[in-house]
């Protein structure tokens, strides 16, 4: 067997816990060998989880500087909410170890233009674990693009449609009030403050940094209503949710161009009453579609005519079979156990992370994805306070999307289709 990847495993709140236990600590050829929090019993759950999962006791720390002090150590996760996450990351890079960091947005530009240079100049890898980029939908969508189905791709759509109010925002309570590290967010700002689970696998597909970028970003922003109506409802009309001034919009729009003449809609719809949870994740070719919200994949050489509605019904099930990435037709049939929503994706972006460690190559999500997807969040805000101007995006690159070394062809790439069934998924 292969040397085990060591980690050290930062926040364990309840997205880090939950990967820590429902993912890395499963896994064989990792040894969690440091869980570190702030709060003790966070710390104990985490000890307990990973020994009951893995055997092997992990040490329990509160400060994150002893793991980057342990030249055993080959990769941290940085899994702590947004603030003091940028420095946190650059400090692992520059201890020289794989950085995996969660989802979010950047709070200016300073912070994606310091990830991209902490990475040229140590050369460590860093990995945004967008799990969405590991989604199904989304890996039939890179086999159906990569095969030329769609024909040239014009127009893409992307969401983050989630009742915050409901799901997130008020559902941990105690005597200082609601924990949720978003909410505090809500009061300052008013951008596109969660774009990554659709503009992640968007931009794969429109191989963004890698011979195309995006070059202008327009956003509006509608009045902010839906926190305080909410609160009134539930908690009434005096009490402090109800009356406190929030920033944000309850609806953002967002439009962005890309170099080779593609536009990209995001929506950020996270505060008001809606039905369901969506990505609104669409692609738009001359010959064909994905269409998330109406669960569709149609294509014309299919026949029938897709504005005729018989021609175009819910056919998502037969498609993802019909044409299934590599990736996940292996995880199908290695009959991989499943625990929740989130199963398949969150499995396969550590995966990702883990064995790029294990190579020593380059993550799939690289250190200018990050940037470009942190960047959405401050580029929004500046367009929204300017009235909906058109902002240029930087290119992190700095010229070199156009000429990229190419990225290594492993299973879990999504640049490229690799099929690699002689590597387990688990
Ligand atoms: N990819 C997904 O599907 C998904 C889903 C939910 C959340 N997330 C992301 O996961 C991240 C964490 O979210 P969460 O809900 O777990 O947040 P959380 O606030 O519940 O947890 C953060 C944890 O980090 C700890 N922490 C903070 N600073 C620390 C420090 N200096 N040293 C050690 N520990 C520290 C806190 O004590 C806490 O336990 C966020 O970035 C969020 O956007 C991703």
């Amino acid at each position: 067997m292969t040397k085990k990847v060591k980690v050290g495993y930062i926040g364990l709140g309840r997205r880090g816990l939950g990967v820590l236990l429902r993912n890395v600590a499963k896994m064989k050829d990792v040894e969690v060998k440091y869980v570190c929090d702030l709060d003790d019993s966070r710390l104990e759950e985490a000890r307990a989880g990973v020994l009951e999962r893995s055997g092997h006791e992990p040490i329990m720390i509160k400060d994150y500087h002893e793991i980057l002090r342990d030249p055993e150590v080959d990769a941290v996760y940085v899994m702590i909410g947004w603030t003091g996450r940028p420095e946190m990351a650059i400090e692992c890079m520059e201890a020289g170890k794989y950085t995996a960091v969660e989802v979010g947005c950047a709070d200016n530009l300073d912070e994606c233009f310091a990830l991209v240079e902490a990475y040229e100049r140590t050369g460590s890898p860093v990995m945004m674990l967008e799990n969405c980029c590991y989604d199904r939908r989304e890996m039939v969508t890179y086999n159906i693009v990569d095969q030329g189905l769609l024909g040239e791709i014009v127009h893409c759509t992307g969401a983050y449609m989630h009742n915050l109010n409901e799901c997130e925002f008020f559902k941990d309570i105690d005597k200082e009030g609601p924990k949720h590290y978003r909410l505090p967010l809500y009061r300052t700002r008013n951008c596109e403050n969660y774009p990554t689970h659709a503009l992640g696998p968007l931009s794969k597909v429109l191989r963004i940094n890698k011979g195309n970028r995006f070059t202008k970003l327009v956003s509006v922003a509608s009045k902010s209503r839906g926190i305080n109506a909410y609160a009134a409802r539930h908690f009434g009309a005096d009490s402090e949710y109800a009356n406190m001034e929030f920033k944000q919009g309850d609806i953002v729009d967002t439009l962005l161009t890309c170099e080779n003449g593609v536009t990209v809609h995001l929506t950020l719809d996270t505060t008001l009453p809606r039905s369901y949870y969506s990505r609104d994740f669409g692609v738009r070719g001359t010959v064909g579609f994905v269409d998330e919200a109406r669960q569709v994949i149609w294509f014309e050489h299919m026949g029938g005519h897709s504005c005729i509605a018989e021609s175009v019904v819910n056919n998502e099930q037969e498609m993802f079979k019909k044409y299934e990435h590599p990736l996940y037709r292996q995880y199908f049939e290695e009959g991989i156990e499943d625990e929740g929503s989130h199963s398949s994706m969150d499995w396969l972006v550590n995966r990702a992370f883990i064995e790029a460690v294990q190579k020593k190559i380059n993550t799939p999500i690289d250190a200018y994805d990050a940037a470009v997807w942190l960047a959405i969040g401050p580029l929004s805000a500046r367009s929204i306070a300017e009235g909906g101007t058109a902002v240029d995006f930087p290119d992190f690159t700095r010229g070199k999307y156009l000429n990229r070394e190419p990225s290594p062809r492993c299973k879990y790439s999504l640049d490229y289709i690799v099929d690699e069934p002689e590597t387990p998924i688990h």
